[in-house]
């Protein structure tokens, strides 16, 4: 009786299960058709009015269309950069502007401020930038507009003696080009000669094409670019690597730009000498010597953002020691001013810390003292390097 009991309530349940299974709700009915449009991993959420994605260089996978969907058009590279450089929107004729807006919307007025504030000095410099910023917000109102708007050429040339910003301006620069659309990512690739010249034949060609590569979407800085040419070694490849620059720089000038530092007579040297560089170099921005009251306020600034600052007789130091230093061969205007003060960091950290029983306050460890500056007294003579 019981055996019987139990293979009913036994074939009760497989009869439900069976049942269920053939006419049910189905558990998985939900999900499978997001599951086919969402094969990317998106959440759907994301795709839906989504702006389509103008940093990528188009070579990703086109989304699938859904069904009764017409298929996504991804913008092509260059219609992507296109895009980035209008920003939003289009306008209609009768629109108006202000450019409080536009550099609003372009997020330029941080990198604005940053070049005034991180930077002494510099006057001529920062108003060229300004320019350049303006040229290219102008130039993005008026694809907006549908004006016609080519985009200008923007390869540079820093020309100045060390230390005096043109890398800091560079990266600056990156930033800005990037903001406003006309790099993809922005970054900077510091080269110099030995990074686009090779020693040996079939050396050249694959190192100054994957320098080039690196700096797709971004800056390439080169730095002491005069050196690229060298008239008196017959075995230079210099003028091999300059070519396939003057091409690039040509045909790929919506994609990347170029910045040739160096000092100004050797710039113009090389210049004269590769005629066809300079015609493709639209801006030229020339970075002064500093004078003695920038370089104390480089000073104070970089002090100033390590928390610590010169007595007033320490100041009077550190202009006695910036007097001789700017008399010798390797002064390096900023640079200089930088490592002076690191090493009066040393110096102070020295003094505090070997008075041991010595009780210093917080001011103490923020403020540096003569004998932290190496003076004209006890300053060697020309062997220092910077
Ligand atoms: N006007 C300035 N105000 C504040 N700091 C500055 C200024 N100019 C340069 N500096 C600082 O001095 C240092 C050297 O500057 P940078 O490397 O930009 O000079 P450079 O012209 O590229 O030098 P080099 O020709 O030797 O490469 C950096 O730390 C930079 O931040
Ligand atoms: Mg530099």
């Amino acid at each position: 009786m019981m055996v019987a009991i139990g293979a009913l309530v036994a074939a009760t349940v497989i009869l439900a299960v069976f049942l269920r299974l053939m006419f049910g709700p189905r558990s998985g009915a939900g999900r499978s058709p997001r599951k086919a449009g969402d094969r990317s991993g998106q959440p759907a959420k994301a795709q839906l009015g989504a702006v389509p994605d103008v940093s990528t260089n188009g070579a990703g996978p086109a989304p699938r269309p859904g069904p009764g969907k017409l298929p996504t058009i991804r913008p092509t590279a260059k219609q992507g950069r296109a895009a980035r450089r209008r920003g939003p929107g289009e306008l209609p004729p009768e629109a108006l502007i202000t450019f409080a807006e536009e550099r609003k919307v372009a997020a330029i007025d941080d990198t604005f401020a940053a070049l005034d504030r991180e930077l002494v000095g510099l006057v001529p410099v920062k108003k060229q930038v300004e320019e350049i910023g303006s040229l290219l917000l102008v130039d993005r109102v008026r694809q907006r507009f549908g004006l016609v708007a080519p985009r200008p050429n923007l390869h540079m040339c820093f020309t100045g003696a060390p230390g005096t910003g043109k890398t800091t301006v560079g990266l600056l620069m990156a930033d800005l080009l990037h903001q406003l659309g006309y790099l993809e990512q922005g970054h900077l690739v510091h080269a110099m000669r030995d990074d686009l010249v090779g020693e040996y034949v079939g050396q050249t060609a694959p190192k100054t094409r994957r320098l080039l590569d690196r700096a797709m979407g971004g800056v390439l800085f080169i730095d002491e670019a005069s050196a690229l040419y060298q008239p008196d070694n017959s075995k230079d490849f210099g003028l091999e690597a300059i070519e396939i620059l003057l091409q690039v720089m040509e045909n790929e000038r919506d994609k990347f730009v170029v910045i040739l530092a160096g000092y100004q007579d050797r710039m113009d040297t090389f210049f004269d000498s590769n005629p066809g560089m300079r015609s493709r170099v639209a801006h030229h921005l020339d970075f002064a010597d500093y004078d003695m009251d920038e370089l104390v306020a480089i000073g104070r600034l970089m002090l100033e953002r390590a928390s610590y600052y010169l007595s007033p007789e320490a100041e009077m130091a550190f202009r006695q020691y910036l007097a001789i230093r700017m008399q010798q061969p390797l002064f390096a205007n900023a640079r200089s001013v930088r490592n002076e003060l690191e090493r009066a960091r040393l110096r102070h950290a020295h003094r505090l810390a070997t008075d041991q029983q010595r009780r210093w306050s917080r001011d103490d460890l923020m403020r540096l003292e003569p004998e932290d500056i190496l003076t004209g007294r006890v300053f060697p003579a020309p062997a220092a390097s910077s």
